[in-house]
């Protein structure tokens, strides 16, 4: 989905089938990190033998994963020893820079998509909501959470100069998960205090991914969030929620938002937003889909969308900033 088309193609069958069967490469690597593969073969080359033995695999079923890895450069053969390529590494654990929690999410998410047509034929949602995958499957909402924040270390940098903050102050970021969008903004304020409002199940991988930043126990369902009445911060971060939810209640998230905002404090926005024929920009646009099936109403909002709630809570909304990335950031101030 990251290639742009829109161009319009030029009816080649060629290019159509190569997108049709383009899921086997998807399947693959799932399949590579499901199994264990790249975590067994990590520094370590083995035999087709040594391998299965490792990982337990049917020796059949093991070899044709490894034609499908070696043809699309992520195992190497030399002799009868397989290894990593360097892209391959990149799926293992123990890599430095690691992308294999970002693997298992996409794989969760490939056998979703199986269900698309279900969810473009009734506008609902193929998964569970989110509190329930959290309360009751947390080693998986967990790898979720850690992909999030894998994902913006590879993608997410471009906030702080989005956002531009003046000065340091007090910051809430609400749905903040694995605190990964306030570690930046840490890094890049100086007097930023940032702490994370979110579920008490996501505070585990909050600790784990950015110790440097405080939690807080919330609920975006709740009035103010749960938070008290009289607390006053700096900054409200609303990253990446908005997407997750339906109009009428994004009007009610940044409504309550602006009610957490000191005099002169100001709300954060970092959202995927679409253009008015919501068919561009191509990133945002092919990450469209996902919102509708991932979340009950979820997807994607224009920027008079937003600025309509940030009006209607009172608040008159900078222009957007946008970037040569996905997400972009509309500011309003509290009077
Ligand atoms: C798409 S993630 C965004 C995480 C982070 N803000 C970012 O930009 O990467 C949605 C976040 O909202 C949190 N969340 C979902 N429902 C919530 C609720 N009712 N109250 C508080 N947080 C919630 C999730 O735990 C998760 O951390």
């Amino acid at each position: 989905m990251s290639e742009d088309r829109t161009n319009g193609g030029t009816g080649d069958a060629y290019s159509v089938a190569d997108q049709i069967t383009s899921y086997q490469q998807s399947a693959l690597i799932g399949t590579a990190v499901e199994v264990g593969l790249p975590a067994v073969l990590y520094g370590s080359p083995k035999t087709l033998d040594e391998l299965t033995g490792a990982l337990g695999t049917d020796p059949r079923g093991t070899m044709g994963l490894l034609s499908g890895l070696v043809t699309f450069g992520l195992v190497e053969r030399d002799g009868d020893r397989f290894s990593l390529t360097a892209d391959g590494e990149l799926l293992a654990d123990d890599h430095p820079d690691s992308i294999a929690m970002i693997a298992r999410k996409e794989w969760f998410f490939y056998k979703l998509w199986a269900n698309m047509p279900e969810a473009v034929r009734t506008g609902h949602t193929q998964t569970r909501a989110w509190r329930d995958r959290l309360e009751n499957d947390p080693e998986q909402a967990h790898d979720f959470l850690r992909a999030l924040d894998d994902l913006c270390r590879l993608y997410g940098g471009d906030l702080p100069g989005l956002a531009d903050l003046e000065s340091g102050g007090r910051l809430l970021d609400v749905g903040g998960g694995a605190g990964s969008h306030s570690a930046n903004l840490l890094a890049a304020v100086d007097g930023l205090e940032a702490t994370v409002l979110d579920l008490p199940g996501a505070e585990p991988v909050l600790r784990e991914r950015h110790p440097e930043l405080s939690f807080v126990e919330g609920d975006i369902d709740q009035p103010r969030f749960g938070r008290p009445e009289g607390e006053e911060w700096d900054y409200v971060l609303v990253s990446n929620i908005l997407h997750d939810h339906p109009a009428g209640e994004n009007e009610r998230i940044v409504r309550e938002a602006a009610g957490l905002l000191a005099p002169g404090g100001s709300l954060v926005i970092y959202e995927w937003v679409i253009d008015e024929g919501r068919t561009s920009p191509a990133g945002v646009a092919s990450f469209t889909p996902m919102m509708v099936i991932e979340n009950e109403g979820g997807y994607t909002w224009t920027e008079a969308e937003i600025g309509g709630w940030i009006r209607s809570a009172g608040l008159e909304p900078r222009p957007i900033s946008q970037g040569p990335g996905p997400i972009a950031v509309i500011r309003a101030e509290r009077a």
